[in-house]
């Protein structure tokens, strides 16, 4: 590392007074990919300087990092014949920086500015070492090393940014049918097209679990086993464990700053399981704290989108809000605000008819479930009680037969037949509930299939969960790392 090309960099500026300025201190990177995800940044506001030979000489120039050169055009510019890139060694021993921290200045190039960048407020380049950079407005980049604005690249396809995905669970049991329509579903549709992470929240399933950790510990990898079950492809979304990214906890304490106590205390979520848990008297604060540990989950990746049930519908809007009020008590746009996504019914209910689906209310269908099981639970379920006979017009809004039905048989037909029939009291919940089963067992069978094949690889799940926290502190460090800058706490 030159130190000295970094030096000549920042006293320029000065001397410059060029205002829009910035330097960020990180852990050393050493491509474009870390870069981006340790910025937290999209591709777009990264940018590479790239050291070109000619027969003309040594040139430079600066490419945004989801662009490619079109080197036809670059050289009709230069109006040269060769044009290539430097190799290491040169670009070394010529400037003194080391390909991968290359600085956006040195008095001996001539630049070149590809017009992109000046589509960006702002933008991320090289100081010359591995472990800072600098954010700078396009304009004063140009006056930095007077580049030449020129029109010389493309899109490149594979780094246009995917938007992120940040969702989760609490793992306090199997999951079952009511997280698939809620929130699984929807992340195995997006999983190809977003960048998606999601969570095993093991803190906050202790936060009313704390003498329990065995059964939180255990579920971590049950939770796994479902996901995967359900068509979550680990290669393609990052599974992680919420007590293996501590930033989790450093940006929660920040972001506290802007909740109330007010706030939470109006959280329609926090205040019904207040009341299941029978907390009223003596809530512990670590409960009551969670919806802000929750934002720190979403913020900590800066996710666009969050699928997740109706029920968790106040937590996002929290989130949101939280991020706003800290970009704008720091003047910053370091915080995303992301959006919820709703899965296909706003709530499943139990098959007892209770409105929520929950292990402590014995009322669930797993995904887990043998298809014994399965039928046992279709045949206990709660259809309309005023109707005795079958030949008794029944209801069928509410009913939860029904609600299945609408849920999981793709035979729109049958289901208008039978809640026709079942109106005038031509069907009995028999025919009803063994039509539901194929329907259900029809979808349920390849994820229960999955789901026991998953049983050996609970290891191996484990691990690609350990190795996912990694992947996702880095990117946490990166965030925190920005609120901290903007809180003047950075040292
Ligand atoms: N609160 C969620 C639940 O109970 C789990 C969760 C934790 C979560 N962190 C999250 C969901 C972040 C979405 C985003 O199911």
């Amino acid at each position: 590392m030159d130190i000295k090309n970094v030096e000549r960099l920042k006293s320029r500026v000065v001397e410059l007074n060029l205002k829009s300025a910035k330097y960020v201190t990180h852990a050393p990177i050493r491509s474009v990919d870390e870069y981006v995800k340790i910025m937290g940044i999209t591709y777009d506001h990264g940018l590479s300087t790239l050291i070109f030979k000619t027969e003309k000489g040594f040139i430079a120039l600066y490419r945004r990092d989801d662009r490619k050169l079109n080197s036809g055009k670059f050289k009709k510019v230069l109006n040269v014949k060769s044009l290539n890139l430097a190799s290491p060694e040169e670009v070394k021993s010529e400037f003194g920086f080391v390909v991968g921290s290359v600085g956006v200045y040195h008095p001996k190039l001539t630049y070149y500015m590809d017009k992109s960048i000046f589509e960006k407020e702002m933008i991320y380049g090289g100081t010359g070492i591995d472990t800072e950079d600098i954010q700078i407005a396009p304009k004063d980049l140009q006056q930095l090393s007077n580049a030449q604005v020129v029109d010389v690249t493309e899109p490149a396809e594979n780094r246009v940014n995917r938007k992120r995905i940040l969702t989760g669970d609490r793992p306090t049991g199997k999951l079952h049918i009511g997280h698939l329509i809620g929130s699984l579903n929807n992340r195995v549709m997006l999983q190809d097209e977003y960048e998606q992470f999601l969570i095993i929240a093991n803190i906050q399933a202790l936060t009313d679990n704390f003498d329990n950790p065995a059964k939180v510990r255990e579920n971590i990898v049950e939770v796994l086993c479902d996901y995967y079950a359900a068509g979550i492809d680990f290669s393609k979304s990052t599974v992680y464990i919420q007590s293996e990214v501590p930033e989790t906890h450093e940006i929660f304490i920040y972001l506290s700053n802007f909740a109330t106590v007010q706030q939470i205390s109006h959280n329609p979520t926090i205040k019904t399981e207040m009341k299941q848990l029978k907390m009223e008297a003596s809530t512990p604060l670590g409960f009551y704290m969670y919806p802000i540990h929750q934002a720190a989950d979403i913020l900590l990746v800066n996710a666009d989108l969050v699928p997740v049930g109706k029920d968790q519908a106040p937590m996002v809007e929290d989130t949101r809000e939280l991020a706003r009020k800290f970009n704008k008590t720091y003047n910053c746009n370091i915080l995303n605000s992301p959006e919820a996504l709703f899965g296909a019914e706003s709530n499943v209910p139990g098959i007892d008819g209770n409105a929520k689906m929950g292990k402590s209310l014995g009322n669930g269908i797993y995904l887990s479930d043998s298809e014994e099981e399965l039928r046992k639970k279709i045949n206990k379920i709660y259809t309309d009680p005023n109707r005795i006979r079958a030949t008794d017009p029944g209801k069928v809004e509410g009913n939860v037969a029904f609600v299945y039905h609408d849920l999981f048989n793709d035979n729109l037909d049958e289901v208008e037949d039978l809640k026709s029939r079942y109106k005038l009291g031509k069907v009995g919940d028999v025919e009803v509930k063994e039509k539901l089963f194929k329907a259900m067992n029809q979808k349920l069978a390849p994820i229960r299939e999955r789901r026991l094949s998953a049983e050996s690889r609970k290891a191996e799940f484990l691990d690609i969960a350990i190795e996912g926290s990694k992947k996702v502190r880095v990117i946490a460090r990166g965030i925190a790392d920005q609120m901290k800058e903007a809180m003047m706490i950075k040292f």
